[in-house]
């Protein structure tokens, strides 16, 4: 596969062996998350199932749902350190160190907060937030006061999870707010665990290119029907852009 053909597309398959096919330095920003344990030791007694991101079974060597070897491929393939890796708060040390340690880059701690967790604690603190680090070096942010937060509270995005049917869809405008923060118009924006695809509208909706890549074939479909406007239903969305016009007739 050559990489221009992969431009615009969601490739179906292992991200750890598609990641192969990208050149040395062509990628402008990576916005990716992969599948994460999000339960604390804590729901063990509260009896909650762990849920895990849809990790894929056949990982080995994981440190909770990503196999670390792939952090070498995003540094070869990044033309300067800009990424933003969604995360458990058991990943984050590791990370931190990789990012830190050996490239010397400047990090973000960014949070989610649900102001509807479930509700359940028995003796623990809440499961009512997720962790999204961003790692960068020699790349100036185009942040405003209204885009430089570092935290989002919102309730969790039921709708989202009920249109485009997966589990864990982060929401469309802090993903877009963050390629908007973290990169320029045209640029190639990669996700390598696409899910529901929403790096990949976001990256089109800000008039980025963008590569993703995704394993599961039914979760592939929904990404590709979701960056034409059709919802996991058949529904049709109509998208517009910021002047009004119709993005997908
Ligand atoms: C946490 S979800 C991503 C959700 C996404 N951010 C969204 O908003 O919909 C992680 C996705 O990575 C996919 N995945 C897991 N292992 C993979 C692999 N080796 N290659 C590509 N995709 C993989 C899973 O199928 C899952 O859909």
């Amino acid at each position: 596969m050559k990489f221009e053909d992969m431009i615009n597309t969601i490739q179906l398959g292992d991200c750890y062996e598609l990641i192969k096919n990208i050149p040395d330095k062509s990628i402008d920003l990576i916005v990716t998350d992969p599948p994460y344990e999000l339960e604390t030791e804590g729901s063990k007694k509260n009896n909650i199932s762990k849920t895990f991101a849809n990790c894929n079974s056949q990982i080995k060597g994981i440190s909770e749902g990503i196999d670390l070897k792939i952090l070498d491929e995003y540094m070869r393939i990044m033309k300067k350190p800009n990424i933003y890796i969604w995360c458990n708060k058991k990943q984050i040390l590791e990370y931190l160190k990789y990012f830190t340690e050996k490239y010397d880059c400047s990090f973000e701690i960014m949070t989610w907060c649900k102001t509807n967790p479930t509700p359940l604690c028995g003796g623990n603190y809440l499961i009512d937030k997720e962790f999204c680090l961003y790692f960068r070096k020699g790349i100036k942010l185009n942040t405003k006061f209204e885009t430089a937060f570092t935290y989002w509270i919102t309730s969790k995005n039921k709708n989202d999870k009920d249109n485009f049917e997966h589990p864990t869809i982060k929401p469309l405008n802090i993903i877009k707010t963050l390629i908007e923060n973290s990169s320029k118009e045209n640029d190639i924006v990669l996700d390598t665990f696409v899910g529901s695809g929403t790096t990949c509208l976001a990256a089109k909706e800000t008039g980025r290119r963008y590569i993703g890549m995704e394993i599961d074939k039914e979760y592939w479909k929904i990404a590709n029907n979701r960056i034409n406007g059709i919802e996991a239903s058949g529904q049709m969305t109509i998208m517009f852009d910021d002047k009004g016009d119709i993005l997908n007739e």
